[in-house]
């Protein structure tokens, strides 16, 4: 497991702050991404159906800007709460929800805290980005079994934590010099502007975590797409032969 870090959340709660300020400059674009429907992947609606349609409350974990919200209501949810430690994030996601009419509202919450109910949630989403952030990975997944009912599942799509190390050389891949699979932290170069410091956690990690607060993994696929494509990039490590994302889904036992 990584060594905790916890004074770098403050420093990334202020990167984050700056960044989603994009949330509200491109408020009407994003608006127009929920209208259509959001941005949930085909994997995730074919992997959330059968959970949404017997456990409808969803939390969204590290929530960001919230288009997914619109997919997971349009697969099946009855409700989302989204979760960021971004006042701004939260307060641009809530506005556009409110404007387009969505059974979506936004809490904001330092992870590994979560100020909810225990049992309050049938489904935890999250993920695309949000599991570098977090230093603990066993109090966020105990965070994530307390409030998840009994028969309730955590579903992650992310980042494949052999990523960082891809080069984005559009020749054929390398593996950076700078990182390790094995670190503990790296420094993310893309977003947000200026870079941070981040956790690095192995696949056995994350798996080994869920397992740890009493979640059982139904579900753990390895994909070789990114979940982003930043624009301009045209990296020949996304050309299929490695991993870029990941897929989990486990479920809290019924008692
Ligand atoms: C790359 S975004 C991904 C979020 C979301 N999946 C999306 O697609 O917009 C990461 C989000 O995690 C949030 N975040 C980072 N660390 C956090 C923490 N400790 N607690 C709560 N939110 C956090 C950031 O504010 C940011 O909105």
């Amino acid at each position: 497991m990584s060594t905790p870090r916890p004074e770098h959340r403050e420093v990334n709660r202020a990167a984050w702050e700056a960044a989603s300020t994009k949330h509200v400059r491109e408020h009407d674009e994003m608006v127009e991404q929920l209208r259509a429907g959001g941005s949930l992947l085909p994997l995730e609606r074919a992997l959330l159906a059968d959970v949404l349609a017997t456990a409808p409350r969803v939390v969204h974990l590290q929530s960001g800007h919230g288009i997914d919200d619109a997919g997971l209501l349009a697969a099946g949810a009855g409700s989302v709460l989204g979760i960021d430690f971004s006042t701004v994030a939260v307060g641009a996601a809530r506005r556009r929800a409110r404007e387009v009419g969505l059974a979506a509202d936004y809490v904001v919450a330092a992870l590994p805290d979560v100020p909810l109910a225990d049992g309050c949630a049938g489904l935890v989403y999250t993920g695309k980005g949000a599991l570098i952030w977090l230093a603990d990975l066993d109090a966020w997944a105990a965070a994530v079994a307390r409030v998840l009912e009994p028969g309730g599942v955590l579903f992650v799509h992310e980042e494949h934590p052999m990523a960082p190390l891809w080069s984005w050389d559009p020749d054929v891949p390398r593996v950076r010099d700078d990182r390790s699979y094995f670190g503990t932290e790296f420094v993310v170069d893309a977003f947000p502007d200026g870079g941070a410091v981040v956790s690095q956690h192995t696949l056995g990690e994350v798996v080994t975590a869920v397992a740890g607060a009493g979640l059982r993994v139904r579900h753990l696929a390895e994909h070789p797409d990114p979940f982003w494509w930043p624009g301009g990039v045209d990296a020949a490590a996304w050309r299929g032969r490695l991993p870029n994302a990941y897929s989990l889904l486990a479920e809290r036992p019924r008692d």
